[in-house]
């Protein structure tokens, strides 16, 4: 029998002990496993191990519930999200299957990770579209600047998408949305969010940002593993969206000729109409038990809760930084923020010799695209801010 585990409590590492960072800062790249997520994977296992098939139906119950557990988390429906294969999958499938017409134009954000630009290229290609760019570094610059810009393209004619991360990975800002999305709605083209770098960090709220799409992983800021994710798609898209990328199970009552007798195997059962269609094979059952069990411990502390720790903890050590002269991107305003700290290393610093002196003394960062990116979770404490200090103190002095 399974002893009950520590609750969740901001700045305790109990759900971790086999840590072993001394601070761990890289929740914006991978999480490490919690206790809870070991857990539902050893039971999933243990349970297929035992039963086989019959296996089957508790787990794929449980995934019932963790698309409403994504709904609460993004201000959604269950019904109109799909579990995915991650981010990309996501962004891959609504990029095969949006009704592009010839000559439709796409905005990508240079700067963005290429998770979210790749699957338009290669949609641009196979439909005949136009990429066009625009810089995301302008909105750290100035908000007004970078809203100005995309409403000038807008105007322009022909956007169908607008294609945008909530968070930048390399920059950490928090992409205006509210007002990305009233542009968008204002000059009729649709906006599609690969919201990785917020999920379980930032507050979303898909209706506040008038999306239409929502793309999603489970590794960062959900604290799940690798290879599993999800796609949430307005309820009044889904129907004008072209099932290029459906499979044997995107079809209504497609598994019934498994359960109910013979007669029903049959290959022109209509589709599903809903996301459900994007959920067209059997999936990761294990990535899905273990998200399911890390988005319960995120959701009993609370994503605003949570958001407000990671804020007291970067402000102490942003502070910081900059006193040392690093550089820091984060934004000036509450609005613009995230659980990223992204900076620039002091000038004459060696970004690569810096981030491997932190790792060597127990202090886990990311580099994404050559800044250093600190990125705390709910188990961090705010009291190790003066041993990240000290550590890179250690580093910096190692220069000379
Ligand atoms: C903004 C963004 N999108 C997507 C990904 C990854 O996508 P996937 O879940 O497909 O691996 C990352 C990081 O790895 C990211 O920072």
């Amino acid at each position: 029998v399974n002893s009950p585990l520590p609750q969740p409590r901001l700045g305790d590492r109990s759900l971790f002990p086999s840590l072993e960072a001394h601070a761990y800062l890289a929740h914006a790249a991978i999480s490490p496993a919690s206790l809870a997520v070991r857990r539902a994977v050893t039971e999933l296992a243990n349970d297929y191990e035992r039963r086989g098939v019959r296996a089957f139906p508790t787990w794929n119950d449980q995934r019932a519930q963790l698309r409403t557990r994504l709904g609460q988390l993004i201000n959604a429906h269950a019904e109109d999200i799909a579990l995915t294969a991650g981010t990309t999958r996501g962004i891959s499938d609504l990029a095969l299957c949006f009704p592009w017409r010839r000559g439709d134009r796409i905005v990508c954000f240079r700067g963005e990770f290429p998770a979210n630009v790749t699957p338009w290229q290669r949609a641009a290609e196979l439909f005949g579209l136009d990429v066009v760019w625009l810089d995301a570094i302008r909105y750290v610059r100035d908000t007004e600047e970078g809203l100005h810009e995309l409403d000038q393209t807008l105007k322009g004619g022909g956007v169908r998408l607008v294609a945008v991360s909530a968070v930048q990975f390399q920059t950490g800002l928090f992409m205006p949305l509210r007002q990305i999305g009233e542009l968008c709605r204002t000059r009729g083209a649709a906006l599609a969010v690969d919201a990785i770098q917020a999920c379980g960090a930032v507050p979303v709220d898909v209706q506040a940002w008038q999306a239409d799409y929502v793309t999603c992983g489970a590794h960062k800021w959900l604290m799940g593993l690798e290879g599993c994710g999800f796609l949430w798609v307005h309820p009044e898209r889904v129907a004008e969206l072209q099932p290029h990328t459906a499979g044997w199970l995107s079809h209504e009552a497609g598994a019934d000729f498994l359960s109910k007798g013979r007669g029903l195997l049959k290959y022109d059962r209509p589709l599903k109409k809903s996301a459900a269609v994007f959920e067209g094979s059997t999936s990761s059952a294990i990535g899905y038990a273990a998200l399911a069990a890390s988005l319960e411990l995120l959701q009993t502390i609370g994503v605003p809760a949570i958001f407000a720790h990671l804020q007291a903890y970067l402000d102490g050590l942003e502070h910081a930084l900059v006193e040392r002269g690093f550089k820091s991107l984060r934004s000036a305003t509450a609005e613009g923020r995230s659980g990223s700290l992204c900076t620039e290393a002091p000038t004459g610093t060696s970004v690569t010799a810096l981030h491997a002196s932190l790792m060597q003394q127990g202090i886990v960062t990311s580099m994404p695209d050559g800044y250093l990116r600190f990125a705390p979770h709910w188990p961090n404490c705010l009291d190790e801010v003066p041993m990240v200090l000290e550590a890179i103190d250690t580093a910096l002095a190692a220069r000379s």
